[in-house]
């Protein structure tokens, strides 16, 4: 089941929360990760006491936000067609505005209302809070921009305004920024520096999700195991701590722990784990509470340790495989999934057969596949040719591509016949008359609709399967239900 990011994915705003009284309608979709959906929620949030309700029709829109990537040159190139069908909609409505979110707008900064005539509002991920002001400028006619980036800013006070819903699952951002510095990455330039959220709200916002009936949740970071709550500010700053704010730290096994007590029958799940900080701990807290998802998704990137340390990943093939096995003896049941980059700088055959062994190795469950593109301002750009030709990059792509398909496919027949925990959440798109929904592993299963409804929890027996997907029956409600 390989699934490769879709960079074309696009977050429509279906609107949950309509505020009386508002008057403005605002367009706002999101490119890329997780994270960027989730900030799109706060935003919404933010403008949703500014007067401005969200509409699905870009051409109704007195506002059009559009929250970018820049993790690969296809997903800017994927923005700027998107700006192209903004300029077709602003010559039928000429006073609509477009402001430009997230990872591109910290990156290109002023260069973006230099370029792009369209724009009018540039805004980096840190920076939503100052929206009411940057518009109250844009009203006037002058162009806006705030691309400052944050020692504190988690948005720990805002409760996002839910887009595009099931009314089942939810992202809860609980980290932002990252101090890794993989040497490939642009996010640690455009997101800054890594810094935690107050595990209060956090656990607050799982209650209310609770409350209005959601049953999953996905705490989200661009490296969730290096969350460190210690009163707030940068993680890197921690040394500077009292002693009192030392001893009272909460971790990211504490956080686990402290999400999955607060709501003992709402799912868990958490993304992304970067293997130098996934502890035992974790791995232990996941094994102790049922409601914690048996899934890690494990970004390698690269099964030599040659281009690993090239890449500034912090830890070795073999520490690799010494967690991997941790991963097998603690939490046995527990999926694994995996990123990975083909024809990094310098990359050999035998680099790439290193990661083609690593795979058979683990044999992931599914994972996220991409050719390497050099990104402007990262380590890599600056000091390293990208000397490995389109061809050859696409062709190890291709290989691992299909290394993973015959991995996904052992291990999704592991399930036949046997019988699988899955929260409905939504009709399957091939049939009306089934239901789709996750096992714990975060494999997709789809079974007749029977009288089950959607947010219920069942019990499925497995009685056929696709490389990607389990099929087969529902046999009740589950205890946990
Ligand atoms: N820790 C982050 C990683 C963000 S980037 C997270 O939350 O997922 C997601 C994936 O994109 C990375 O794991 C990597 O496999 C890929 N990626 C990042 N930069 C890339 C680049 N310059 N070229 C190709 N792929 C890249
Ligand atoms: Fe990027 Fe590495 Fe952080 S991939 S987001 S620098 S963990």
């Amino acid at each position: 089941m390989e699934k490769t990011i879709d960079e074309n994915k696009q977050g429509e705003s279906l609107v949950l929360e309509q505020k009386v009284g508002n008057h403005r309608k605002l367009f706002i979709e999101s490119y890329g990760c997780a994270m960027n959906f989730s900030d799109s929620e706060i935003v919404a949030s933010i403008l949703s006491e500014e007067g401005y309700n969200t509409t699905q029709r870009l051409e109704d829109a007195d506002l059009v936000l559009v929250n970018t990537c820049s993790i690969r040159d296809k997903a800017e190139q994927t923005v700027r067609k998107r700006l192209e069908k903004y300029n077709a909609v602003k010559r039928i409505n000429p006073k609509m505005k477009v402001g430009v979110l997230g990872c591109m707008a910290e990156r290109l900064k002023t260069k973006f209302l230099e370029e792009e005539k369209i724009v009018d509002l540039v805004v980096g991920p840190d920076a939503y809070k100052d929206l009411p002001n940057l518009l109250a400028e844009v009203d006037e006619g002058r162009d806006a921009i705030n691309v400052i980036l944050s020692k504190e800013e988690t948005y720990g006070d805002i409760a996002p305004v839910r887009l595009n819903t099931n009314g089942v699952t939810a992202f809860v951002s609980i980290t932002r920024g990252c101090d890794n510095m993989c040497t490939f990455c642009v996010v640690p330039f455009t997101r800054g520096r890594e810094r935690s959220r107050d595990p209060q709200s956090i656990i607050e916002e799982i209650n209310d999700l609770w409350q209005k009936g959601y049953k999953e949740i996905t705490l989200l970071g661009q490296n969730v195991d290096s969350y460190l709550w210690y009163g707030g500010g940068l993680k890197k700053d921690f040394d500077k701590a009292s002693d009192l704010q030392k001893a009272t730290a909460v971790n990211f096994a504490n956080l686990l722990e402290l999400c999955a007590k607060a709501q003992p029958k709402m799912r868990i799940r958490f993304s992304t784990s970067n293997p130098q900080d996934l502890t035992l701990d974790v791995i232990e807290t996941m094994a102790k509470y049922h409601n914690i998802c048996k899934h890690i998704h494990l970004p390698v990137q690269s099964g030599s340790d040659r281009i690993l340390k090239a890449m500034n990943r912090l830890h070795t093939r073999e520490e690799y495989f010494e967690l991997i096995d941790n991963i097998r003896r603690i939490l046995p049941e527990c999926a694994i999934s995996q990123d990975m980059i083909s024809g990094f700088p310098t990359e050999t055959e035998q680099d790439h057969q290193d990661t083609l062994s690593l795979m058979d190795y683990v044999k992931y469950n599914f994972g996220y596949m991409f050719t390497y593109s050099e990104r402007p301002g990262t380590l890599a750009e600056r000091k390293l040719e990208d000397d490995i030709p389109e061809a050859v990059k696409k062709r190890r792509l291709a290989e691992i591509v299909q290394r993973q398909r015959e991995h996904s496919e052992i291990r999704t027949k592991e399930y036949l016949n046997t019988t699988v925990e899955v929260l409905i959440e939504r009709q399957s798109k091939k049939s009306s008359e089934q239901w789709s929904g996750r096992t714990s592993q975060n494999i997709v299963a789809v079974f007749p609709k029977a009288h089950y409804k959607v947010g219920d929890l069942v019990t499925v027996h497995i009685t056929d399967c696709t490389s990607a997907t389990l099929i087969g029956e529902a046999t009740g409600y589950s205890n946990y239900n």
